[in-house]
């Protein structure tokens, strides 16, 4: 699937070029918010190109049919397989992100805007949940860090702040009774973290724009981390001094922490974190593997050189 013939960003469509443009001279729009908000379409990729990325020397790429169909997205319901039956009714046309709190430019702008002279790459990257399983999904998306200077974070800036959508109307999770989740879904990393280029914000995953179980039109890619970390569907982005409040480790503290860096040593007190399973994996066949430090991204590990990560899961 992701072998299929890619154009490489140094040829700049015509369009993009244009966007491009559109981008500079609407510098002033910044803070003008939303104006003339456009979702990505299907093409809208084909259309800007990417630089493709190395696949993963010895792991397969997972097939796209498990990354599309095994998700977790609560805001469509708690089952593998609700995001994919139900995600569509999300509207992801006009999308617009906020970028607030310890910035020098404030502002809010349409997606296509936002992304207009960004340039874009693949990353094939691992992804392991805290549930224990895992895939290595190729990417396309840019550094986090990329989009957060644009908006001119301040001196006082430590943490960054992500927020999901949230449209109990076209969310049925969002609706449901019983989901316990304190809507909308909130994700957080130290600036330090975010700035890491391993980092990345992703618009398309297998060479296409995101689906919506996926969490188009532009989720956070945090490989080192649990899944759980990499939020979906983003409107806000807030840079604090304080650490903000998460999601899961509001609801379970003891189970989720601030950091969730993957720690084959660390086990979640419900389960073993020594070991995942790859998908595909069946009953019969459970391809199961180690778990690696940092899920084996070990470059990360000089951003908690002076930590206890024991006590700080
Ligand atoms: N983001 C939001 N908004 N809601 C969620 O329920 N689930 C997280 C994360 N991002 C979640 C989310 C979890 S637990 C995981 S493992 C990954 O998304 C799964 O990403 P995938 O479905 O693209 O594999």
């Amino acid at each position: 699937m992701c072998s299929a013939p890619i154009r490489p960003s140094e040829i700049t469509p015509e369009h993009a070029y244009l966007s491009r443009r559109r981008f500079i001279a609407g510098g002033a729009a910044l803070t003008l918010g939303g104006v003339g908000a456009r979702a990505l379409s299907e093409d809208w990729l084909t259309g800007r190109g990417f630089r493709p990325g190395a696949p993963i020397e010895g792991e397969e790429t997972t097939p796209i049919e498990y990354a599309t169909a095994y998700n977790n997205f609560y805001e469509f319901g708690t089952d593998k397989d609700d995001p994919a039956r139900y995600a569509h009714e999300m509207t992801v046309d006009p999308w617009s992100v906020e970028v607030t709190g310890e910035v020098a430019k404030p502002g809010k702008l349409g997606i296509e805007d936002l992304l207009a002279s960004i340039d874009l790459e693949e990353r094939v990257y691992r992804l392991r949940c805290v549930e224990a399983w895992s895939m290595v999904i190729p990417w396309i998306g840019f550094p986090v860090k990329t989009l957060l200077d644009r908006f001119e974070p301040t001196g006082s800036a430590k943490f960054v702040e992500f927020t999901t959508l949230h449209r109990p109307d076209e969310m049925r999770g969002q609706r449901a009774f019983f989901s316990g989740i304190d809507w909308p879904y909130v994700e957080a990393l130290r600036l330090d973290e975010a700035y890491h280029p391993l980092a990345i914000l992703a618009v398309g995953m297998y060479g296409k724009v995101l689906p919506n179980q996926n969490g188009a039109p532009l989720r956070l890619v945090v490989p080192w981390k649990y899944g759980f970390k990499s939020i979906k569907s983003i409107v806000r982005i807030r840079l604090t001094r304080r650490p903000p409040g998460t999601t899961w480790n509001m609801l379970q503290p003891r189970e989720y922490g601030f950091y969730a860096n993957v720690n084959p040593s660390v086990d979640h007190p419900r389960w073993s974190q020594a070991s995942e399973r790859r998908l595909p994996s069946t009953l019969f066949s459970p391809n199961r593997i180690e778990t690696r430090m940092f899920n084996g991204y070990e470059e990360v590990a000089s951003l908690y050189a002076d930590m206890d990560l024991r006590r700080n899961y």
